[in-house]
């Protein structure tokens, strides 16, 4: 979203910005490294896209996804951090032929993981800047979620930590072309009645957090 690409044309001089496939995009050098920064759109088809078109055009080396999502572990608070250790389709449901809620039907992985040293490396950026996180499972869906009892369903269904509506496209899209992939995300809502309210109210405060914390990890690593 806008709101999450904001931080970096705020904060990194000199993004020139550049069209790729449908996606708002920004091409530069931070903390000595090259940087695409992409702003995919919203839901897993345009995250997917971005992603593959990416890794399709460019020598990438990392894929880092961040900006915000809705809290599923009771215990996470807003502007909590949230480092994706695997990554869930919820709205995936082929349970009528007897597949698991989740399950991508015939394929082999259908939980699929972030990168562990870049996990670890996440971890301590988090120490670092003294951000409370939790690392876990992060479930998409195309759907804003804005109610505690499918809340409470998905966490029983999924454990997961977190909701949105594109890290697992990502993170599978990475998956196959073997890219090193980290989500971290920041909480803006806990995907509850109040969670209209307080997304676009907590929005630009969590998504500086999640900014911010990508800034440090990219200078450690
Ligand atoms: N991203 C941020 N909050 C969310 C929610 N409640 N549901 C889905 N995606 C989100």
């Amino acid at each position: 979203m806008q709101e999450e690409l904001e931080e970096y044309l705020k904060n990194i001089p000199h993004l020139v910005h550049s069209d790729l496939l449908n996606t708002i995009s920004y091409k530069g050098e931070w903390k000595g490294r090259p940087l695409i920064v992409v702003k995919s759109g919203v839901g897993k088809v345009n995250a997917a896209m971005a992603t593959q078109y990416l890794i399709s055009h460019f020598p990438l080396s990392a894929v880092i996804s961040q900006g915000v999502a809705g809290a599923v572990h009771p215990a996470l608070n807003i502007g909590d951090i949230v480092l994706g250790e695997s990554h869930v389709q919820h709205d995936l449901n082929v349970t009528a032929l007897g597949f698991r809620k989740g399950e991508i039907p015939y394929s082999a992985v259908h939980d699929f993981p972030g990168d562990p040293v870049l996990l670890e490396k996440a971890k301590k950026a988090c120490e670092k800047l003294g951000f409370s996180y939790m690392a876990g499972r992060i479930i998409s869906g195309d759907q804003f979620i804005s109610d505690s009892e499918t809340i409470r369903q998905l966490s029983r269904e999924f454990s997961a930590h977190a909701v949105d509506m594109e890290m697992a496209a990502i993170a599978q899209v990475c998956h196959i072309n073997r890219m090193p992939f980290l989500s971290a995300k920041a909480i803006s809502d806990r995907a509850d009645r109040m969670a209209h309210t307080d997304f676009p109210k907590f929005l630009q405060s969590s998504a500086k957090k999640s900014f911010q914390l990508v800034e440090e990890l990219l200078s450690s690593l």
